[in-house]
């Protein structure tokens, strides 16, 4: 049974570099918007008795790209693919796994029970806003953690002074993982989110005044939680040389003006978003080509993920 990698318009780029370790030539898919809005996809490679891998994260505008995955999932399906494998290295809706009020849906369930009916039997995500959401699925999901390589990024950015930050308690075991693997202390800002886009920060524990904030996130999506952060620990102290490590640069609405007025030395993302590069920011950017191509490679091979797992 033989290989085959597609994508959709989410990440095209990363595609190539995926198809690039693999050895392969990313498989032709024609993806095309009618004039109602509607998507139309066109798988262009035969998959019959083939290993499907498509690969799209659902990065802004997330619905189209989330409409993009299901229908080649559905074409693939159809088509005769033997196995199929949805490889999202950014996974939306994530963060709505619970119902915070009464009469509102749990959309990461919704997101998963369509991604199950299109096909799909197994999902590869990458460092997921939380890995509650392998139990939202039926099928396999295959959840890889970036934070290893970020951090060996970040390492030759960090001086003896520096604390590690996580910008709200649900980053409080992501900042103990990169902790744990540059060998430095934590401390914790707790926050309140008043809308979509707007946080306040209540307090931070740990000690921070005269270090240098290493924050640390999942995701930056409109700056809000980051940005609130850092004022914070400047207001306790800290030395205004700020770096950040995300995993998911989504950078949307006025993250990048918010991020511009910070005293922003570095922020390291990978490449599971598009453009996560631009913005005008001092942006640094860990390719995750080689963890997806070396996870495909084990998948297809039915070999362990073992250490690429974000539980490893
Ligand atoms: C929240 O729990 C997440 O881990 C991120 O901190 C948050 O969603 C980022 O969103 P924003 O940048 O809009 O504050």
């Amino acid at each position: 049974m033989s290989v085959i990698l597609l994508s959709g318009l989410a990440n095209p780029r990363l595609a190539e570099a995926v198809a690039g370790q693999l050895g392969v030539t990313l498989g032709r898919c024609d993806v095309q918007r009618f004039p109602d809005g509607e998507i139309h996809v066109a798988v262009q490679e035969p998959v019959r008795g083939r290993d499907v891998y498509l690969l799209q994260p659902t990065s802004p505008p997330v619905q189209e790209h989330l409409m993009e995955l299901l229908l080649l999932a559905d074409a693939c399906r159809r088509a005769g693919a033997a196995r199929l494998t949805a490889v999202m290295p950014y996974f939306a809706y994530a963060r709505h796994e619970r119902r915070a009020r009464g009469r509102e849906p749990v959309g990461a369930r919704v997101v998963a029970d369509l991604i199950e009916a299109s096909g799909v039997e197994r999902v590869v995500a990458v460092d997921l806003h939380t890995p509650a959401l392998e139990g939202f699925f039926g099928i396999p999901l295959e959840h890889l953690s970036a934070v290893p390589l970020l951090a060996e990024r970040v390492r030759p950015l960090l001086r003896p002074d520096q604390v590690i930050v996580a910008p709200d308690l649900g980053a409080a075991r992501l900042a103990e993982r990169y902790a744990g693997l540059l060998d430095l202390p934590v401390a914790i800002v707790h926050k309140a989110r008043l809308s979509g886009a707007e946080v306040k920060t209540l307090r931070i524990s740990g000690q921070v005044r005269g270090l240098r904030p290493l924050l640390v996130d999942d995701m930056i999506s409109t700056g809000g939680t980051i940005v609130a952060a850092i004022e914070a620990l400047l207001a306790a102290g800290c030395r205004s040389e700020v770096t950040v490590a995300t995993s998911h640069a989504l950078l949307v609405g006025p993250a990048a003006e918010r991020l511009r007025a910070q005293p922003l030395q570095r922020c390291v993302a990978t490449d599971s978003v598009a453009g996560a590069g631009g913005h005008r920011l001092p942006m640094e950017v860990a390719g995750l080509a080689p963890l997806l191509g070396e996870a495909i490679s084990r998948l297809h091979a039915d070999r362990s993920l073992g250490e690429l797992l974000a539980h490893g």
